[in-house]
């Protein structure tokens, strides 16, 4: 069932956004070469919890840090390790959740360490530019496939590949809501969007083919071929005109 929201429950969603948004912000201030994946969570932690609210990763089905941290060729579920220290030239994939006044806010940022590659910094670009293509469509009364063909063709347009295995989804109340939303798709398909419908829209975009594979710890999500992988997420709500994103407190 897709939930519309109403105005009081848009501005608490707005809120949960603001404080993921934020917490992506403080954590990025964290990353350079010798930091760890669990001092990065340790920071996301403090810092929602800081803000009055819950992180929503932390015990969602069993899962067990506040952040996903995805390294290089990790997708996603990156689970955060004192072991996984970063180093110069790493991309690290950040992807984190708040939950404050009974809705959830959830975004991701894929980031660079140090200097990195020129073909690295690229995947980084074209995969956040895939969401603002699909964000092009997010309005009320378009089909959900015209965001996700859009993603799809900037993605692919660039020489990538779009993760299939993995899809954006609606949220709100639960962290994961109907509709699912695909980064794949046909244009003029899929269900139609309505002002008041909120919507986790995270493109994941492989340098190399799109199968992934998930690794023995049950959660940590990797490209098959070992390319890299990016991943970038926000929080949007469908309104009569341009989207309102509610996790944007980076640069755009
Ligand atoms: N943010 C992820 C998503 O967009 C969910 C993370 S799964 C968790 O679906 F278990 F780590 F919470
Ligand atoms: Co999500």
């Amino acid at each position: 069932m897709i939930t519309i929201k109403s105005r009081s429950e848009i501005e608490k969603m707005r809120v949960a956004g603001k404080i993921t948004g934020l917490a992506l912000v403080e954590i990025s201030k964290h990353i350079k070469p010798g930091v760890s994946t669990a001092e990065l969570d340790k920071i996301a932690f403090d810092f929602i919890k800081r803000q009055g609210a819950v992180p929503s990763f932390l015990n969602y089905n069993g899962y067990p840090a506040s952040i996903c941290a995805s390294l290089n060729d990790a997708v996603v579920h990156g689970i955060p390790s004192k072991d996984i220290v970063l180093k110069e030239g790493d991309i690290i994939s950040i992807d984190v959740g708040a939950y404050k006044d009974g809705y959830h806010g959830d975004a991701a940022r894929t980031y660079g360490v140090g200097k990195i590659s020129a073909e690295a910094q690229r995947l980084i670009d074209v995969t956040k530019q895939s969401f603002f293509e699909g964000l092009k469509f997010a309005s009320h009364g378009a089909k959900l496939g015209d965001i996700s063909a859009a993603i799809q063709e900037y993605a692919e347009n660039n020489g990538y590949s779009v993760v299939r295995d993995l899809v954006g989804h609606g949220i709100g109340k639960e962290m994961h809501e109907d509709p699912s939303v695909p980064n794949y798709g046909r244009k003029g398909k899929g269900v139609k969007l309505a002002s008041g419908m909120t919507l986790a829209i995270e493109p994941m975009i492989n340098a190399g083919e799109y199968d992934v594979e998930v690794l023995d710890d049950d959660w940590t999500v990797v490209t098959a071929d070992g390319s890299l992988s990016a991943h970038y997420e926000n929080t949007v709500l469908i309104t009569r005109d341009k989207a309102e994103i509610l996790t944007l407190y980076d640069e755009v």
